[in-house]
């Protein structure tokens, strides 16, 4: 897919799904704003794409704080001209039983995974609709399509995030802006790794999705690839399910 001339801001893009999607949209032709709240790995993921020839540029930014996602927005724009692509990838997990969950877990979670998206891409909207051209990919989880036990927190933000995206994508569809979603399954990045024995025999797939295996970042980004082409212009509101057959 070429993204030639584009330019993207990846939230998250500093590890796992988000850092395949930076990656894989530079290998496709795009500048790209590298996004996370750990200056070191940012630097090491804005080095791999400088070595492709590309433009990028790492935005240390916690995106629970409205004013630093719309701050990040800004300096996007400042520093590469404006941005056509958004993905919000940046996404904690907690897991644990529905009755043991804090108030500042729940708290947490909410603010990165549903807050986090509002500061972020409502900035970036206000980018796009004057050029009338836009991509927002949202990155859930096959969670948010069905119900996960000790995911109560975690399926109530995925959930909350595709009611979102439908809801933009009906809004911005006037000005040549798509708005979809992608739902992970499990996929092999260090978020799974810390949580995997926890859930086992708790979480179905979380070992293995019923094609046998677990997800590679990179088969995340091959469908975030095909969502911010030209090509995919006439597809939004749509959550697409990348989960080797879960949740189907
Ligand atoms: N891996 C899976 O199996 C799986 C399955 C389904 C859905 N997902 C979803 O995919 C998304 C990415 O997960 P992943 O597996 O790629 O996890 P990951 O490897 O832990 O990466 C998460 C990224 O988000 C950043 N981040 C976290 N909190 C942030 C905040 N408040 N502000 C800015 N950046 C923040 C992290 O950087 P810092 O921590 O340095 O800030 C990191 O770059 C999440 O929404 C997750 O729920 C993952």
């Amino acid at each position: 897919m070429s993204l030639s001339g584009r330019v993207a801001l990846v939230t998250g893009s500093s590890s796992g799904i988000g850092r395949a999607i930076a990656m894989r949209f530079a290998r496709d032709g795009a500048d790209v704003v590298v996004n996370g709240r750990d200056q070191k790995k940012i630097d090491g993921v804005v080095k791999e794409i400088t070595a492709l020839g590309r433009r990028a540029v790492g935005i240390r930014a916690d995106v629970a704080n409205f004013a630093e996602s719309q701050a990040m927005v800004e300096r996007t724009i400042r520093e590469l001209g404006h941005v056509d692509i958004l993905v919000c990838s940046a996404g904690l997990f907690h897991f644990g039983p529905f009755l043991d969950i804090t108030e500042k877990e729940w708290d947490d979670v909410m603010n990165v995974d549903v807050k986090g998206m509002f500061g972020v891409t409502q900035a970036a909207l206000r980018s796009m609709v004057p050029r009338k051209w836009g991509r927002v990919i949202f990155i859930t989880a096959v969670s948010g399509l069905i119900g996960v036990p000790h995911m109560g927190h975690i399926c109530t933000a995925k959930w909350a995030s595709h009611g979102m995206a439908a809801s933009l994508a009906l809004e911005f569809a006037k000005f040549g802006i798509t708005v979809n979603v992608i739902a992970p399954g499990p996929i092999d990045t260090p978020l799974l790794a810390a949580a995997a024995e926890r859930m086992r025999g708790i979480v179905p797939g979380s070992h293995g999705a019923p094609v046998g295996r677990i997800g590679k970042p990179e088969e995340i980004a091959a469908a975030a690839a095909y969502l911010a082409s030209e090509e995919a212009g006439f597809t939004t509101g749509q959550v697409i399910n990348v989960s080797g057959g879960l949740g189907i």
